[in-house]
């Protein structure tokens, strides 16, 4: 499978963020990831409702919500409702995962797990096999901007291998830090979705990166 590459509104300006979205709808693009940050989670507050929907409005790709907050069963059905395809939620935020799971599924969307950078692999082994797919956090979450920790590509190997006979379609999607220097290496460590925010936003042409970063991971 092709990657797929993730474009992190996060880094999106948000005072014309239609522009942003017209490029991400343009551009090489595979799908809109949203971060949603609750400021309990993680220490700082995005974006929520009001965006994600202007969002969903506009865009022309999946939406894939990543979700940096407590409790998040309270807002499963409240996303599938806006139009959201992938919702991945923590481990680290959810006591009965697995039901949490089974209802993202059963609300019509991609379930993934996200685990934090001190979180091992081996925390996914009882889950994988329900799993659609697994959200590598290859940066503290909560901000933007921040250098890729080196250890992440490793734990992409581990997921990757215990994938291998538990759940054969499952997709190990990486975020943070993620550019045109490490993508090959998370391709080929595994990493079947890159997630890039600051990479792609901060340059002057953010979709000639973009389809730049499609190029590399081919
Ligand atoms: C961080 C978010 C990331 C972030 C990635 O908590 O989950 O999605 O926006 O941004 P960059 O690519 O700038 O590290
Ligand atoms: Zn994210």
């Amino acid at each position: 499978m092709a990657t797929l590459i993730a474009p992190s509104m996060l880094s999106a300006n948000f005072g014309n963020l239609a522009s942003d979205i017209e490029m991400v709808n343009n551009s090489e693009a595979d799908l809109f990831h949203l971060d949603i940050m609750d400021g309990l989670f993680v220490p700082n507050i995005s974006y929520g409702f009001p965006v994600v929907k202007a969002i969903s409005e506009l865009a022309k790709k999946p939406m894939d919500a990543h979700l940096m907050i407590v409790d998040p069963d309270r807002y499963i059905e409240r996303f599938a409702k806006e139009g959201v395809k992938y919702l991945s939620v923590h481990i680290e935020a959810c006591t009965h995962l697995h039901r949490t799971i089974q209802n993202i599924k059963e609300c019509g969307m991609k379930a993934g797990v996200a685990l934090n950078p001190h979180t091992p692999a081996y925390m996914i082994k009882e889950i994988i096999a329900d799993t659609d797919f697994v959200l590598v956090m290859s940066v503290n979450p909560g901000f933007g901007g921040q250098s890729f920790i080196a250890s992440s590509l490793n734990k992409i190997r581990e997921i990757r291998d215990m994938a291998s006979k538990a759940a054969p379609n499952l997709l190990i999607e990486v975020d943070g830090g993620v550019s045109k220097e490490n993508a090959p290496l998370l391709v080929e460590a595994g990493a079947d979705i890159l997630v890039a925010g600051n990479s792609i936003f901060s340059k002057s042409s953010p979709s000639e990166t973009i389809k730049e970063l499609k190029q590399l991971t081919r």
